[in-house]
């Protein structure tokens, strides 16, 4: 088996999951929940269940070094066959992928109107998105195949040659671009506003729902319940410490979501505006503040784009992997055949979620007051994905037997490390997550 190396590892694991999620979910939920306390409940979150159950899901890619279905047969005690079932979660990525890379387009879209010229009026930004979203099928097609074909191209040169590979180019190119906005937020007077948003204590703001929305984002933010950091970690070098690893992906996404924010927040204050979410801020809000710069805002405005598109890339060629490697390994597909199958059903229902925000066709495609666009996001970030989250940590914890998970561990965890990481598994990560899941409901 063609391995990671461990930068390759570290870097692809971490491509996966610093995207659009973490980048710009983050900065909305620091808005909405008073800065800081949101910060520190995040930082919490991410190290107490984000890396628990990330080394849940690094354990049993690790240790069964097959696919998600296949491990979780693999483990299931004689009387509890049905526990195979939890590779359902391959479906997941397949429905992330679909409406995820629709959103890649737009940016694409986006990137290339910065270059053109950005409207510089609030009435004009919002006709543009309004009008582009509704009514450009063809442009929205374009991208959306582009980006679906780079992500083919990327998977069927596999795991070393095309996952490994985009992500030692794109993820320091991100890094690059992510210090180059922050070298130039630093250089403006609303940056001190920015740094002291998100860093000026104001603890009377944490309260339970803050909490179980800072587990919900961690939890989607390391891309876990998918079965990515399983495959992933089927391909995981034979050596070195994983544990450690999962810490320093946890820290480097926490590090880009931080400094995503610091920038976002140093344009929002620096005009005037409102911290908004997610689609409002990317092709509302924060163009219509660099059209308003100048020449500077341009180049600005090209450099968000593109380093959003970079992150969402190697987020999306992560999502597919799951079920490819189901298909080679259950039905010893070659990985081309298996590719163009997740490829497609992935595509297909792109193309369905795209047009579900039509304005021709959304009635259509439009069921129970949500279109099926957002019944994708909605089914897979509010329900699929925290299930399998607590399904791995409800078995890794109480089905498998103590010391069988302890060797898993092969010593990279021990004494008190041990026993309390045990503990969140069992108890507390469970809990937390399924509060996460109601709260989203
Ligand atoms: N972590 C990704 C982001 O922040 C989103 C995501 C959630 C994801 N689950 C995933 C990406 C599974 C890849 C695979 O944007």
């Amino acid at each position: 088996m063609t391995r990671f190396s461990k930068t390759g590892y570290i870097l692809s694991t971490a491509g996966s999951a610093i995207g659009l999620g973490g980048i710009w979910g983050f900065p909305y939920l620091v808005g909405q929940n008073g800065g800081f306390a949101f910060v520190l409940v995040f930082v919490l979150a991410f190290l107490v269940f984000g890396v628990s159950v990330f080394i849940v899901e690094m354990l049993f890619g690790r240790a069964s070094g097959q696919n998600s279905v296949s491990t979780f047969e693999n483990f299931a005690p004689k009387h509890l066959k049905f526990l195979k079932y939890g590779g359902f979660m391959v479906i997941s990525g397949v429905l992330i992928f679909a409406f995820y890379v629709v959103v890649l387009g737009w940016l694409v879209h986006y990137m290339f109107l910065s270059i053109i010229g950005l409207p510089k009026t609030l009435e004009t930004t919002q006709n543009l998105w309004g009008g582009f979203i509704s009514n450009q099928i063809g442009w929205q097609m374009l991208w959306h195949f582009t980006i679906v074909a780079l992500c083919a191209y990327v998977l069927n040169r596999g795991v070393k040659a095309g996952i490994e590979k985009l992500n030692l180019i794109l993820m320091p190119l991100l890094l690059f671009i992510f210090l180059g906005l922050l070298a130039y937020s630093m250089t403006q007077d609303a940056f001190v506003e920015s740094f002291k948003f998100l860093f000026h204590p104001n603890f009377e703001k944490i309260n339970a729902e803050v909490i179980v929305r800072a587990i919900g984002q961690a939890f989607f933010s390391l891309s876990l319940g998918v079965g990515v950091i399983l495959v992933y970690s089927n391909s995981m070098p034979k050596h070195g410490n994983f544990v450690r690893f999962a810490i320093v992906i946890a820290l480097l996404n926490f590090f880009f979501c931080l400094v995503a924010g610091l920038v976002i927040f140093t344009f929002i204050f620096g005009y005037g505006a409102e911290p908004t979410e997610g689609v409002g801020l990317v092709f509302i809000s924060l163009p219509l503040i660099f059209a308003n710069m100048g020449v500077v805002g341009q180049v600005i405005a090209f450099l968000f784009f593109v380093s959003l598109i970079f992150a969402g890339v190697t987020s999306a060629v992560s999502m597919l992997e799951p079920l490819n490697s189901y298909l080679i390994e259950r039905f010893s597909m070659k990985r081309h055949k298996a590719n163009l199958i997740s490829i497609l059903s992935a595509y297909a229902l792109g193309i369905i979620a795209l047009l579900s925000n039509t304005a021709t066709f959304s009635a259509d495609l439009t069921f129970f007051d949500k279109n099926l666009f957002d019944w994708f996001v909605y089914l897979t970030s509010s329900f699929m994905l925290p299930l399998a989250g607590v399904f791995m940590c409800l078995y890794m914890g109480w089905i498998l037997p103590k010391e069988q998970v302890y060797a898993m561990l092969e010593g990279k965890l021990g004494g008190i490390f041990f026993k309390s990481w045990y503990f969140v598994i069992r108890f507390i990560a469970p809990l937390g997550i399924l509060a996460a899941m109601v709260n989203l409901i």
